[in-house]
């Protein structure tokens, strides 16, 4: 299917083919040159650590095509340092920013006809994925690793409209990170933790599942997808912890609320202060912001369980609109980039 034929309007966020994939090797400590590949199937030893022990960190970030007809990565460096910090977590080999930044370029490059256009509101979303590739028994980290980037264009995360709100539950029974856990970082094995889970919420019709610390199971962490923020008496309030990824939306969304005149806190937030909050949203790069319109609490008691329902506006809150407004513009082109945010990445020779 070329740009043309594609109906982004139809698209939510899922994985949807393009032309190309570019992966390299560090084999022994050295680096192999980037390959750009049509063929997406890898073939890897059966005692590869990343089938047993799940040594396996990703990325998440989006090329946006902008109104200027521009072509742009928002802050790529971001991602590059937390992959670093990811694979630092895992003890295994981690490119460096050059080679981060040069294998998304290789990668929007080789997809440039999936790219969608401006006016879609979509975007191709960059997976850049590092896995560890030596064969082992033991547990051990991994000193070989395949690093590769993998594009999909892609409409909101929901495949509702932009701004659209959705349910969210707390996850009582199941905790997605651990205190002195791996949280802080982006690794499959704490999304492999969450899967049962959303599959509970979701068959329940919920769209989102709220996180609480694992410790105490008292305060907010963040959504399984996404980082958790509020907004009250011109507040920006977001979560503050070791065991929640430090989210490159959210440190931006805070630079932007800070602009806009809010003040920002980022600290522990108790579950009743959910009562509190005027607006709620989840964010993130797939979410980018996603309001929430009803966070449910199911609390067993003995006496069977019951539902705290905190409730939000049905329509995208003003300020959250705001913030949106501006973010999506620095991304698209429309808003000055005061910030240095974005990185542009030239067409194809
Ligand atoms: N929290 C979790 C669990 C995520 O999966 C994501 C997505 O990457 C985020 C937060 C948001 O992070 P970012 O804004 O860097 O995409
Ligand atoms: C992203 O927002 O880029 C993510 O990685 C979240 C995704 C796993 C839903």
């Amino acid at each position: 299917m070329t740009m043309a034929e594609i109906d982004y309007s139809k698209r939510s966020f899922n994985y949807y083919p393009t032309n190309a994939i570019v992966y390299t090797k560090c084999i022994d400590g050295r680096w192999s040159k980037p390959v750009v590949s049509n063929d997406f199937n890898f073939s890897l030893h059966c005692f590869a650590g990343v089938f047993h022990y799940a040594p396996s960190c990703f990325e998440g970030l989006k090329a946006y095509r902008g109104a200027d007809g521009l072509v742009r990565m928002f802050r790529p460096d971001e991602n590059a340092r937390r992959m670093e910090s990811s694979a630092q977590y895992l003890d295994m080999p981690a490119p460096n920013l050059e080679m981060f930044l040069d294998l998304c370029t290789l990668c929007i490059q080789a997809n440039w006809d999936f790219i969608p256009s401006f006016e879609s509101g979509a975007s191709l979303y960059l997976r850049p994925v590092l896995i560890g590739i030596n064969p082992q028994l033991g547990i051990h980290s991994s000193k070989d690793v395949m690093f590769a980037v993998m594009a999909s264009g892609v409409g909101t995360y929901s495949g509702a409209k932009s701004l659209v709100p959705g349910t969210a539950v707390l996850s009582r029974n199941y905790d997605r990170a651990a205190t002195y856990g791996s949280g802080g970082y982006k690794l499959g094995a704490n999304y492999a933790q969450s899967l049962h889970a959303y599959n509970l919420a979701h068959k329940m019709g919920y769209r989102e599942l709220l996180f609480l610390d694992s410790a105490t199971h008292s305060h907010i962490e963040e959504f399984g997808s996404s980082n958790f923020f509020g907004i009250k008496h011109g507040c920006y309030i977001t979560p503050n912890s070791p065991s929640v990824l430090p989210s490159i939306t959210n440190k931006s969304l805070r630079k932007i609320a800070e602009e806009l005149g809010l003040k920002v806190e980022r600290r522990t937030i108790f579950i009743d202060e959910l009562e509190t909050f005027e607006e709620v949203n989840s964010c993130g790069t797939a979410v980018v912001i996603t309001p929430i319109c009803r966070i449910d609490d199911k609390v067993t008691l003995e006496s069977g369980t019951i539902t705290r329902e905190y409730k939000y506006p049905e329509i995208c809150g003003p300020i959250s609109e705001k913030l949106y407004k501006r973010l999506v513009g620095i991304q698209r082109g429309t808003e000055e980039d005061t910030y240095g945010w974005c990185m542009f990445v030239n067409a194809p020779k």
